[in-house]
């Protein structure tokens, strides 16, 4: 099979296209997997008989050694915006990530590697991941098996702030740890003229408010990243009462497990110190999101190298505040995550978020290339 460069960019347009048009929640991909799992067999992939409730996963090449190339296929609950002519056809759902984008990347490097079959130097393994968005869809193909025999892995986000024909990546932390938070203030509820009665959860939540800011100001080293936001206060029904609950939520955002740990310590410790201050009582849950997302030092460089090889400007990324869940297979194996600009006017997750298209040709070109090279490494 050989494609004459003009069919096979407007081929993975076209699927991106199809894909952008109907877009599904996180674990909810179903036709997009059957879509999918379509293309790749009539393109004579081998599809590996996981058990999966979405997502798909394909081989091409014989050998022992295996190389993994990862996209993930969910969408996002956003109203599309964007004003393109492919559209949202799903009401209130948007690939506003570009996970469609990512998709037709990795199906194309899934045909340019077949066309090379024989002269591959083991397996290539292709993850098309669901449930990116909610941090469950690495784990799920984990657990399927989906890792086995797998030496490396590789996989990118578009990058709406770079232009096209630029990437970046680093060794080492790259995206953020995400942990959530929720404190529950439990004061004493009063009539508002008469505060002396109660003990007022709307000051202490204020007070509180503020006493974590200093926890990144005064508490962290300055030169290591850390966030913590608030990003919800609900208390109260209306002007005369002073009520007796408050509930705040919000998210802590580190690169190192040291931090992390020091930073949910602090935060239980302000809670504990302002509540007996106060005479209240503040109840902490922690959620813990997903992990840094750490790349591997040498194929972080490798990842580059072969960029730079293809034609791509190189450059070393900024550290990430945003979560992903490939940090998990990075966990279990090394590899590396990869930017690719995107030039989008509009960010991730916005709902006018347009990627330019021109990207994904040449990106299919690079990870079929990176692929191929890595199988020749040790
Ligand atoms: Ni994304």
């Amino acid at each position: 099979m050989t494609f004459a460069t003009q069919t096979f960019e407007q081929q993975l347009i076209d699927w991106r296209r199809e894909l952008h048009q109907n877009p599904e929640l996180s674990g909810q991909e179903v036709a997009t997997t059957a879509r999918i799992r379509h293309w790749l067999e009539s393109a004579g992939l081998r599809l590996l008989p996981y058990t999966l409730a979405t997502g798909v996963v394909a081989e091409v090449g014989h050998g022992d050694k295996v190389i993994a190339l990862r996209a993930d296929i969910d969408a996002l609950p956003i109203h599309e915006t964007s004003g393109v002519s492919f559209s949202s056809q799903h009401e209130g759902v948007m690939h506003a990530c570009g996970h469609d984008v990512h998709s037709s990347v990795i199906l194309g490097a899934a045909l340019l590697l077949k066309e090379r079959e024989d002269q591959l130097a083991g397996r290539v393994r292709l993850l098309f991941q669901p449930a990116e968005e909610n941090f469950t869809g690495a784990k799920a193909l984990i657990k399927a098996g989906a890792l086995e025999n797998v030496s490396a892995i590789f996989g990118m986000h578009n990058e709406p702030g770079l232009p096209v024909g630029t990437f970046a990546t680093r060794g080492g932390a790259f995206y953020a740890n995400v942990d959530r938070f929720v404190l529950r203030v439990k004061g004493k509820g009063a009539h508002a003229a008469r505060p002396h009665e109660g003990h007022d959860p709307i000051v202490l939540a204020s007070q509180l408010v503020i006493a974590l800011q200093t926890i990144a100001s005064r508490d962290i080293d300055t030169l290591d990243s850390v966030v913590v936001s608030v990003t919800r206060i609900q208390g109260g029904n209306t002007w005369n009462v002073l009520p007796e609950n408050v509930e705040l939520e919000g998210t802590v955002r580190t690169h190192r497990g040291d931090i992390q740990k020091q930073v949910e310590k602090r935060i239980r410790e302000i809670a504990s110190g302002l509540a007996s201050a106060f005479g209240a009582q503040i109840e902490v849950e922690w959620f813990n999101g997903p992990v840094t997302l750490i790349n591997d030092e040498k194929w972080a460089a490798f990842s580059m190298q072969v960029a730079e090889n293809v034609g791509y400007k190189t450059q070393t990324s900024e550290l990430h505040m945003g979560g992903e869940d490939f940090a998990v297979y990075l966990q279990t194996i090394p590899g590396a995550f990869v930017s690719i600009g995107s030039a989008s006017p509009y960010g991730l997750h916005h709902s006018a978020f347009n990627p330019d298209e021109a990207l994904i040709e040449n990106a299919a070109r690079y990870f079929a290339t990176l692929a191929e090279q890595a199988l020749l490494k040790n």
